[in-house]
């Protein structure tokens, strides 16, 4: 089998995500053969270095043996068996776990970061409706927020080249100022924004907090609107303000959770406690599709009761599967192993070196790092860069690395596991990458 035939069966059957299918006859798809570590082998025996943890789920790289063996095992006692009337020692032991990492106690799955913002969403309404108060049934998030893309999550996604066509399915959610700190006016710190962002939300709640729900933030760092990071004194602010104006605080931990933002959960740093707490991606350390919505005794309660109907009756198929929850267990066990999360801040330092180059590039401006985040953006000079995002990846897989900019934002996420061989390799191709597509784009402007 070679790279090619794989591209001719895959163009005719698979429809890719996140992807215009008309762009792979310029740019077909990469057929994967396996995965070892950091690097991906395609048909032919080319290498990529997985730069962006395959979409910022894989934690300890490809096809660990800790991770391997756990399932291999699982797979001998039970592969499956429906949550609801039954339980199983997978996860029961998941969400002891979860429960002691996190303070909240009581887990719900889902398969997937969008299921689970949908019940999150869900179960917040639905306890304000329990509690008398139906009427709380509205959300808020942040500009530039992403929270997944099914129709309910994406009525708290700010994005719209995502949200655009779906609008008159979508009840839409209010949005507030982010807090981003590349927004400081001259002579702002973060913390100014910080705090400019909360009193927006503060006059936006002071009006319709009766009518509200939630508020849903991704503490620390917005990924999806290119790596927008924050000052943790926003979540300290927009707890303190949830509480006065009694309304659920939602941490969608999808994409920061499990030491990626340097800290196990990113809302650890302003030292908050959500009421729900969204977990995936790295949960199972990339090998399985599984989320978890965590949460309160209070929430808990306000649902358990001899009326069926005041119950959450929410549910998946594969909800609490055997094999994700001890892929997720086998993942956890490495954290401790391992050490990452002290570890991740050796390897922060020499990936900050290899980096160093790029982070000095005179088209670079707010070169930031957050635990084991990178992100630039590149200036588009005095013309915009069209699909800047698009030509920096293929430049990139030309030098061995993948890596997915986010507009003209740069972003490096990789797995826990590099070595300052791996590390060198990501910040050369990074840095190529970058050199080529501003060569081709001056090209194009002459
Ligand atoms: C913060 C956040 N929430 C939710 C999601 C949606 O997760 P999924 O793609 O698994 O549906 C993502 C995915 O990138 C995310 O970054």
């Amino acid at each position: 089998m070679d790279n090619l035939s794989m591209i001719e069966r895959s163009q005719r059957h698979v429809w890719h995500p996140c992807t215009q299918m008309k762009l792979h006859e310029s740019q077909p798809p990469v057929p994967i053969a396996r995965a070892e570590g950091v690097w991906l082998y395609d048909f032919e025996g080319k290498r990529y270095l997985d730069g962006i943890s395959s979409w910022w789920v894989n934690l300890f790289g490809h096809s660990h043996s800790h991770i391997k063996a756990a399932l291999v095992d699982q797979l001998d006692r039970l592969d499956h068996i429906m949550l609801a009337g039954f339980t199983h020692r997978p996860v029961i032991a998941l969400s002891e776990r979860l429960g002691a990492l996190t303070g909240l106690g009581h887990a719900f799955y889902g398969s997937d970061g969008a299921s689970a913002t949908e019940i999150a969403l869900k179960m917040s309404a639905h306890y304000w409706r329990n509690t008398g108060r139906p009427e709380k049934c509205r959300f808020v998030g942040l500009a530039g927020g992403y929270h997944g893309e099914t129709v309910g999550a994406l009525a708290v996604t700010d994005i719209p080249i995502f949200r655009a066509a779906y609008a008159p399915l979508v009840r839409l959610a209010a949005t507030v100022a982010s807090p981003d700190a590349r927004g400081a006016l001259p002579g702002e710190s973060a913390a100014d924004v910080a705090s400019r962002a909360a009193a927006a939300l503060q006059s936006w709640l002071e009006q319709h907090h009766a009518q509200t729900a939630a508020l849903i933030v991704e503490p620390m760092v917005q990924c999806a609107a290119g790596m927008a990071m924050h000052d943790a004194s926003y979540l300290r602010q927009a707890r303190a303000l949830c509480d006065r104006y009694e309304v659920h605080l939602i941490a969608d931990e999808i994409a920061t959770g499990f030491g990626r933002t340097g800290t196990m959960f990113a809302h650890q740093q302003a030292g908050i406690r959500p009421d729900f707490i969204c977990l995936s991606k790295g949960l199972t350390g990339g090998t399985l599709p599984l989320s978890a919505v965590l949460t309160t005794d209070t929430v808990y309660d306000a649902f358990y009761d001899d009326d069926v109907s005041r119950g959450f009756l929410h549910s998946h198929s594969y909800t609490g599967n055997p094999l994700a929850c001890r892929a997720a267990l086998a993942t956890l066990e490495l954290f401790d192993q391992t050490n990452a999360l002290a570890r991740n801040i050796e390897l922060a330092k020499t990936l900050d070196c290899a980096f160093a180059p790029l982070t000095r590039h005179a088209r670079i401006r707010n070169a930031r790092r957050l635990g084991m985040i990178w992100a630039w953006d590149v200036d588009p000079g005095n013309t915009p860069l069209p699909h800047f995002a698009r030509r920096f990846a293929q430049h990139a897989l030309g030098h061995g690395v993948l890596l997915r900019p986010i507009g003209n934002t740069v972003y490096a996420m990789p797995p826990y596991v590099m070595d300052a061989d791996s590390a060198d390799h990501l910040a050369r191709g990074a840095l190529a990458a970058l050199e080529d597509t501003l060569a081709e784009e001056s090209l194009a402007h002459v």
